[in-house]
């Protein structure tokens, strides 16, 4: 039942409605669905629906590889659909979306289709309290394909093996601007001009610095953690806490910006600071009139490093700023949706991060090519350790159901800098891809972000315990620009698990 005023589905439906014919083709359709950014077309006869084609169906005909343009809409669109009166309550709408798992429902009236209300109408209103019992909406496990957020940040799209951030292919701009020309582009919506670049890199040079106490304490945090992702978790934690963070929900953005800004500026630091404490040597200070990549290196040896490995670490780096809804993403925005502050969310990503099937991964991948040793061994030795049930690290991801344009990009980075292991991670790859079709038919597992980062971050002179740190180097840009988005337009995040214990209430004992 709605808490609030009544509304009806009339007053929220939009009209007039994006419609197609039986007899057009699926490609006639799909282009005037890309064309009116929409998610479905009614199919009508005259005034009247006979049918609904969705975006679902679009993909779900993609993968026949079937041609769109000898295909009629007919073939394809799902008959008689369900649809609501205007004068529904909006709170019903919601029900009958919900329990059948549509994302649009067309409107009629007297038999006339006269507009469509989707999912996205129907929660605006916000007061409504779902008619179906919280809990009943059942979302698969690991939440796949469920869609938890509206975001500007950028895209995954699976089955193209395409991502972007904003409005630009991340490879593209992985291939032609800085790092930190993409940074501006995460956190202020567009590329920088000149002017706005020299202002945003002297913010961050004047963040990328470690403060007083946080410093202080980086010894002893170097020594007692476990590794460097351990200890820069903490020191975030206590960076927050030295600088006066305060929760996301009492701040303006500018404030909310500034506290990002630094987090983001000041990790690559804390990252080889930590890493140089744990060998004994002490932390180097940011280089002033070096970018990011070069930088980087830079505080790890206090060399100047090479121009090409440089630009090979940035590439990387920018490759991996963010990537949809990943789960240290969306750990992050569930934290920031309880209004906690930004270095909250941050620790919150690199937990996160830290697990081997997300970002713990590429010194696995190295590890796994040391383990196969040459390439003759490389069938037997996958095969054995698929069928013991192992995960081949650095291969399969839950979105892309093709290459991940990362790991071909990736692959092209180690060619150009001539890394050591490329040819023989070239070879491996190959046989994984061709093992795992055999043995595990059907899941479509290719080489991921991870396979190739090792192969280019080894190369760049980077050691093993610092793959995972140097992931979350840049990662970061993308989890606070989406803690920006999410902090902008915030509802807490509390979904509802199933109950599947002793049946309560049970008498308490007595002590
Ligand atoms: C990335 C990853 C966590 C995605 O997981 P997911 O979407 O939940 O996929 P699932 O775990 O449901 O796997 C689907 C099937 O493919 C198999 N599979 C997935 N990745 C595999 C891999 N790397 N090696 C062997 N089999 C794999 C699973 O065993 C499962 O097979 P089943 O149907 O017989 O049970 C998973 O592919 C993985 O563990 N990869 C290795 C770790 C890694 O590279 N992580 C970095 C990610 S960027």
């Amino acid at each position: 039942m709605p808490a609030g005023p009544r509304r009806t589905v009339g007053e929220l439906m939009s009209a007039p409605v994006v419609t197609a014919t039986p007899s057009e083709t699926v490609a006639e359709a799909a282009a005037r669905m890309n064309d009116r950014r929409v998610g479905s077309v009614v199919v009508v006869d005259g005034q009247r629906p006979i049918g609904i084609l969705t975006e679902r169906d679009l993909v779900r005909f993609a993968a026949t590889g079937a041609d769109a343009s000898g295909t009629k809409v007919s073939e394809w669109m799902t008959d008689d659909p369900d649809t609501v009166a205007p004068t529904l309550d909006a709170g019903e709408a919601f029900a009958s979306l919900a329990s059948h798992g549509y994302r649009h429902i067309p409107v009629v009236d007297d038999g006339a289709l006269v507009g469509i209300v989707s999912m996205r109408d129907v929660m605006r209103v916000a007061q409504i309290q779902p008619v179906v019992a919280p809990g009943t909406i059942e979302a698969p496990p690991g939440l796949e394909g469920v869609i938890v957020a509206d975001t500007s940040v950028g895209d995954v799209r699976g089955t193209e093996g395409f991502y972007h951030y904003r409005q630009y292919s991340a490879v593209d701009l992985a291939d032609k601007r800085t790092l930190e020309d993409v940074w501006f582009l995460l956190f202020e919506g567009a590329l920088p001009d000149e002017v706005q670049r020299v202002t945003f890199m002297d913010e961050i040079r004047q963040y990328r610095v470690i403060p007083e106490p946080v410093l202080e304490v980086l010894p002893r945090l170097a020594a007692s953690s476990a590794n460097v992702m351990e200890a820069v978790r903490t020191a975030v934690s206590f960076l927050g806490a030295a600088e006066g963070f305060r929760p996301t929900l009492d701040l303006d953005h500018a404030e909310r910006r500034r506290n990002a800004m630094q987090a983001c500026a000041v990790i690559p630091t804390l990252i080889m600071a930590t890493h140089r404490l744990r060998a004994g040597d002490e932390p180097i200070l940011p280089h002033p009139d070096l970018g990011y990549g070069a930088n980087y290196l830079w505080m790890l040896t206090g060399e100047l490093p090479d121009a090409d490995v440089a630009r090979a670490i940035e590439q990387y780096q920018t490759t991996t700023i963010d990537h949809g809804f990943n789960a240290s993403t969306f750990a992050a925005r569930v934290i920031t949706s309880s209004g906690a502050d930004v270095a909250a969310a941050v620790v919150g990503g690199i937990g996160a991060l830290s697990g081997p099937l997300h970002g713990g991964a590429p010194s696995r991948a190295l590890d796994l090519l040391d383990a196969i040793g040459t390439p003759e061994r490389a069938r037997s030795y996958l095969v054995d350790a698929v069928e013991r049930g192992e995960r081949i690290m650095g291969f399969g991801h839950r979105v892309y159901r093709t290459d991940d344009p990362r790991s071909v990009f990736l692959r092209g980075v180690a060619e150009r800098i001539g890394a050591s292991k490329v040819e023989f991670a070239k070879q491996v790859e190959r046989t994984v891809v061709d093992v795992l079709a055999e043995l595990k038919p059907g899941r479509n597992l290719y080489a991921n972000v991870e396979f190739y980062a090792g192969v280019v971050m080894d190369h760049c002179g980077l050691p093993r315990d610092l793959f995972t740190p140097t992931f979350a180097s840049s990662r970061v840009i993308g989890w606070c620009a989406n803690i920006l988005e999410q902090a902008a337009d915030n509802r807490i995040i509390r979904p509802s698990a199933r109950y599947i214990g002793a049946p309560p209430p049970q008498p308490v004992p007595d002590a």
